[in-house]
């Protein structure tokens, strides 16, 4: 079986970022885990032009990403209890492509809150767009603390907590991999 493709889909590009440390720690763990192909994905790197899903309001290097992911990612920080603009525009750039595939959220935050209300808010999207949300989230609370100025984690105890919403999502990726492939392609689109 080929390795399972689960990009790790970045939230923000604002320039002092702490999120960026935790999306490297997960991207880190990741790359210890056997079966799977972890990827960043920094909308940084991505160009979207305007609003929305047309042809000119896509970057294909992240159509080509999506196109091949088994299951998402997203690490995002939570602004105003809810998700970045940027996180939007750049799920909004795609629609079909996420039809019946997983995703698992690792909210963000610099109070004690760990981003639960970001996720909470990204439930209704995702879903909107075909996605399946895993159980298992992960929260960064007091992110601030948790890296150092050097960006070393302070609490090995998050490593054993990334690889659980891994094993989860993993699960996931694969039932719904096997799922996807015994009925038509026409049927994982978005209808109506
Ligand atoms: C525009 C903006 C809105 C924010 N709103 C919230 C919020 O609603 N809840 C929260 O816990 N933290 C909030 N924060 C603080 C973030 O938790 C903090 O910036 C943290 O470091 C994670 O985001 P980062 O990746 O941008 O650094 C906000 C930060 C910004 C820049």
């Amino acid at each position: 079986m080929d390795r399972l493709y689960i990009p790790i889909l970045v939230g923000t590009v604002r320039e002092q970022r702490k999120s960026i440390d935790a999306a490297h720690l997960i991207e880190q763990v990741g790359k210890t885990i056997e079966g799977i192909e972890v990827e960043l994905v920094d909308p940084k790197d991505f160009t979207f032009p305007g609003d929305g899903n047309d042809p000119e309001g896509k970057d294909p290097r992240y159509t080509a990403i999506v196109t091949r992911a088994d299951g998402f990612i997203i690490v995002t920080p939570e602004y105003n209890h809810s998700f970045p603009g940027t996180l939007k525009r750049m799920l909004d750039s795609e629609l079909d492509l996420y039809t019946h595939k997983p995703v698992a959220f690792a909210g963000v935050s610099n109070g004690g809150w760990g981003g639960v209300r970001v996720i909470e808010s990204l439930l209704s999207p995702v879903r909107t767009m075909g996605m399946v949300a895993s159980f298992r989230d992960m929260q960064f609370p007091r992110v601030q603390d948790l890296f150092d100025d050097n960006d070393q984690l302070q609490d090995e105890a998050y490593i054993d907590r990334i690889k659980a919403f891994y094993e989860e999502l993993i699960w996931m990726t694969k039932v719904l991999k096997a799922g996807r492939e015994t009925i038509p392609s026409k049927f994982h689109q978005i209808k109506g």
